[in-house]
């Protein structure tokens, strides 16, 4: 009988040349760490008078060791980490990939040693008294070197973990907020020994990246993917990784930048609003308000109107009272939903509404009635209506109201009928002949027969052929004017 799989150890290392050498010191040391652990030494020396091999030692001081020696060379044997959400291994396949990068190598703990070289495997009797080595005489171009060393300078260790790496101790950048709270995806074995996506209560760690760097996204102090946040952010959990463990999900991702959002929203700048993780974040359902609140007045300032396609006019005067309209395209359907769950923003319809003619209660018009017309009113009624023959080709019908509520001095639309309020316009305009407030006014209502919206340009070129055609109109026949 002989064993289903068999591996090709050089085949495999050649699979793995395209991750580069970094993270098999990222197995190894993450192995370290996931042990009763105070202090990791790493050590990497270029083999004298040998180009292109590095020697790597992993030590650490864990009291017992290995718990199986045949662990170090069995692919994918029952992990006793993947039951546990707060070790970072679970495959119990690291190990192996970084033998596989090695021509020989030897681990050496407290139940044993096991030798892999050119001849195979073979196990001695040799031990340690505490803790375990590891040592690979491993292919390593100097460029290669160098980038694993700079690599390594961006873990950030655990508390209570020393690590050491060529005798000079990992420094950890600055801290922003620590232990915030948050639910997440995590990987866990069941009793069965199955993985399965759990939902768990964990914390994140929030550091401030060096100024070399950008945000990365870290698995209990090991850099999984760099995500160009303003934050480093170590999850104290398993994240659901790829094989690779170079990677997440997008719904993984959101859901942790709106962990971090909601609870860094007062720290954000006008710089950050627009960054893709703060939109990303503001976008997921549970963006808190108060985070999409501040987001939003950092992009659009704090006078902000939604655009209001059912009032053109009330977008162009939030405009010229110098409020930032927000178009549909300008957020996406996430951070819409969040708006409006919010009221970040209102339409501009219910912010600077354009006048309406009927009070929004829909009173009545008090209308007066031509019999009881004063001689000034039947006067102007009758200025208008010759004006309106002259300036428009048609005698507008007159209406005169007494509603001192109505917040309008007059109204004319394209039907042709002109509305004076006298509640609003008083006796005196009516009772003082044709004085320059009464064409004043017949001009910005006559405007309204071309258009209804006092910001458009037909509105405005009306006015301007209007107060024309009233020049040549007086210049023709002053007499028209003297009633
Ligand atoms: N430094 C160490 N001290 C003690 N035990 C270790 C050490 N390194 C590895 N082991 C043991 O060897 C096993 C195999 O390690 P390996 O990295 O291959 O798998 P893993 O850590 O379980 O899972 P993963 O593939 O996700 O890393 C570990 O589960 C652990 O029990
Ligand atoms: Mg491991």
């Amino acid at each position: 009988m002989s064993n289903w799989f068999e591996v090709d150890k050089a085949g495999l290392g050649k699979l793995l040349e395209k991750r580069g050498k970094a993270f098999a010191l990222f197995e190894l040391i993450q192995n370290a760490w996931d042990e009763n652990t105070k202090r990791v030494n790493v050590r990497l020396e270029p083999v004298p008078g040998v180009r292109g091999f590095v020697e790597v030692y992993v030590e650490d001081d864990n009291p017992e060791g290995f718990k199986d020696l045949s662990h170090a060379f069995t692919l994918f044997a029952e992990s006793t980490k993947k039951g546990d959400p707060e070790k970072r291994g679970r495959f119990n396949l690291g190990e192996k990939l970084v033998l596989a990068l090695c021509e020989r190598a030897t681990i050496t703990s407290t139940k044993g040693q096991v030798v892999f070289d050119k001849q195979g495997r073979r196990t001695t009797r040799q031990k340690r008294p505490a803790g375990t080595e590891f040592y690979g005489y491993m292919h390593m171009t100097r460029p290669e070197l160098e980038e694993v060393l700079r690599q390594l300078r961006t873990i950030i260790t655990p508390m209570g973990i020393e690590t050491f790496v060529n005798g000079e101790q990992l420094n950890i950048p600055s801290p922003v907020q620590m232990g915030i709270k948050a639910t997440l995806p995590t990987d866990v074995a069941d009793e069965e020994g199955f993985l399965r996506k759990r939902v768990r209560e964990t914390t994140i760690d929030l550091w401030m990246p060096r100024s070399w760097e950008t945000g990365w996204l870290y698995e209990m102090g090991i850099p999984v993917v760099e995500t160009g946040d303003k934050y480093h952010v170590n999850i104290q959990q398993k994240v659901p990784l790829n094989m690779d463990r170079d990677n997440v999900t997008p719904a993984y991702l959101q859901q942790v930048r709106t962990a971090v959002l909601n609870a860094t929203f007062d720290l954000l700048k006008s710089e950050d609003a627009n960054a893709p993780w703060v939109r990303n974040a503001v976008a997921d359902k549970s963006a808190e308000a108060e985070a999409t609140l501040k987001v939003m007045s950092l992009r659009f300032g704090d006078k902000r109107v939604i655009f209001d396609p059912s009032d053109p006019e009330a977008n162009k005067l939030a405009v010229s009272k110098g409020y930032t309209v927000i178009h549909g395209g300008m957020l996406s359907g996430g951070e819409w939903e969040n708006v409006k769950s919010a009221g970040a923003a209102l339409p501009a319809g219910q912010v600077t509404p354009s006048p309406k003619p009927y009070s929004p209660d829909g009173q009545e018009l008090n209308v007066i009635e031509e019999k009881d017309w004063t001689p000034g009113m039947r006067l102007i009624a009758e200025y208008a209506q010759d004006l309106g023959q002259e300036l428009l080709g048609m005698r507008p019908s007159v209406l005169i109201a007494n509603n001192i509520t109505w917040p309008v001095g007059a109204t004319f639309g394209p039907s042709g009928q002109l509305t004076l309020n006298l509640g609003r316009l008083g006796h005196k305009w009516f009772d003082s002949g044709i004085i320059p407030e009464v064409n004043q006014l017949l001009i910005h209502e006559f405007g309204h027969f071309y258009s209804l919206d006092h910001l458009s340009s037909e509105y405005h070129e009306a006015l301007c052929e209007l107060g024309a055609r009233l020049t040549a109109l007086a210049l023709a026949n002053p007499e028209f004017f003297r009633r």
